[in-house]
């Protein structure tokens, strides 16, 4: 069984091929560089290079993975949430090569897409599972009971974890994407040296806020400027660094525990672009050890946004006999407790093409 990926939610065009869950070709072409100079995803070129990249990627895939169209036997497409224009293009693309070839077509919430890039090599992680995601628009404290069946315990009230990496970045004129900008020069930096807040590290809420750690950054960042007649102490950009990521690390690691220990949990996953960065890894899988909880992280490769977790995601809800009608469209919100929109149980009918359009 081969399933074609594709992931078109944002800024990379990605193409994957799973085949008997494993993960036999990964194409991602990143539009980092597009954006760059506006400092953030401007959609309507998100969408345009969408469109011109994703045949050639597409290609690729299946030359790495020495398949055809014709070998291939389903098509996932993430759906939702994320960019409406850059989500139509992978969307068409995906209901096109699905009525072409007459296979099934499977529609992935991006988030639950996520998820799975830790099933992947590991079908057998054991639920109920605590599932934090983090990446540039989302921080879901997330009780997985099973494949599918979400329960979420806490979001952010304002940024997420990635948004308040880049925004720092940004302030400390690190460049897009900042995440692992910022994560290197905080390497050099001293996290205990500038005192910030820890948004809701105590409060009894699952919910996270890091607007106001960010601002806090921001203000610091502004009043050491001020304060030296000839800029910045030497250091202070990087101790700064360091001081936000050690924060915002810790409230994340500190909610997830607690919320792992209260639910009885049988294991802690990470997810989303996020979970790329080195000390959250670290920090993470500390905090599952001390519980004495298995602990699931993707590779760094497959965190950040990549198409083999959409085809992973989409294998999983075709074995559950799921899978999307060709009215299928593309949905800027979509919740991960909700089933996907145009879903149908077709597990009598398995392989047999929808024709509705
Ligand atoms: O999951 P993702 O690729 O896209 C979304 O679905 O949003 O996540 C991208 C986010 C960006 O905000 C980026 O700065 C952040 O993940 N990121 C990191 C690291 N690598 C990527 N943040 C902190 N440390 C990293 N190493
Ligand atoms: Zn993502």
């Amino acid at each position: 069984m081969r399933v074609l990926g594709i992931e078109t939610s944002c800024d990379e065009t990605a193409a994957a091929v799973l085949a008997d869950g494993r993960l036999v070709a990964s194409v991602v072409a990143s539009q980092a560089d597009l954006h760059a100079r506006f400092g953030g995803v401007v959609p309507e070129l998100a969408s345009r290079r969408h469109l011109e990249r994703l045949g050639p990627v597409i290609d690729e895939a299946l030359a790495q993975a020495a398949a055809g169209l014709r070998e291939i036997d389903a098509v996932a497409v993430t759906c939702g949430p994320g960019l409406v224009g850059a989500l139509t293009v992978g969307v068409a693309a995906a209901k096109a090569l699905a009525f072409a070839s007459g296979r099934p077509l499977i529609g992935v919430n991006h988030l639950e897409g996520h998820i799975y890039a830790n099933f992947i090599g590991h079908p057998d992680v054991p639920f109920p599972s605590l599932v934090l995601i983090v990446s540039g628009a989302h921080s879901d404290l997330v009780l997985m009971t099973g494949h599918g069946a979400y329960h979420v315990l806490g979001r952010t009230r304002d940024d997420a974890p990635g948004e308040a990496f880049d925004k720092v970045a940004r302030a400390l004129g690190l460049g897009y994407p900042g995440g692992p900008a910022l994560e290197r020069l905080a390497r050099e930096g001293r996290p205990g040296a500038v005192p910030l807040p820890r948004p809701f590290a105590t409060e009894a809420t699952f919910d996270f806020s890091f607007s106001g750690l960010k601002t806090a950054v921001v203000r610091s960042l502004a009043a050491a400027s001020a304060g030296a007649a000839d800029g910045r102490p030497a250091g202070f950009a990087a101790d700064l660094a360091a001081a936000f990521q050690e924060n915002l690390v810790e409230v994340l690691v500190a909610k997830t525990a607690r919320a792992a220990a209260e639910r009885g949990v049988r294991a802690i996953i990470l997810a989303g672009g996020v979970a790329a960065n080195a000390l959250l890894r670290a920090r993470m899988a500390a905090a599952a050890a001390r519980l004495g909880l298995p602990f699931y992280v993707p590779p760094m490769a497959l965190c950040t946004d990549n198409a083999g977790m959409i085809a992973e995601a989409g294998w999983v809800r075709l074995s559950r006999g799921l899978r999307s009608s060709l009215r299928l469209g593309a949905y800027a919100d979509l919740d991960l407790e909700r089933e996907v929109p145009e879903t149908s149980e077709a597990g009598d009918r398995p392989g047999s093409p929808d024709r509705a359009v």
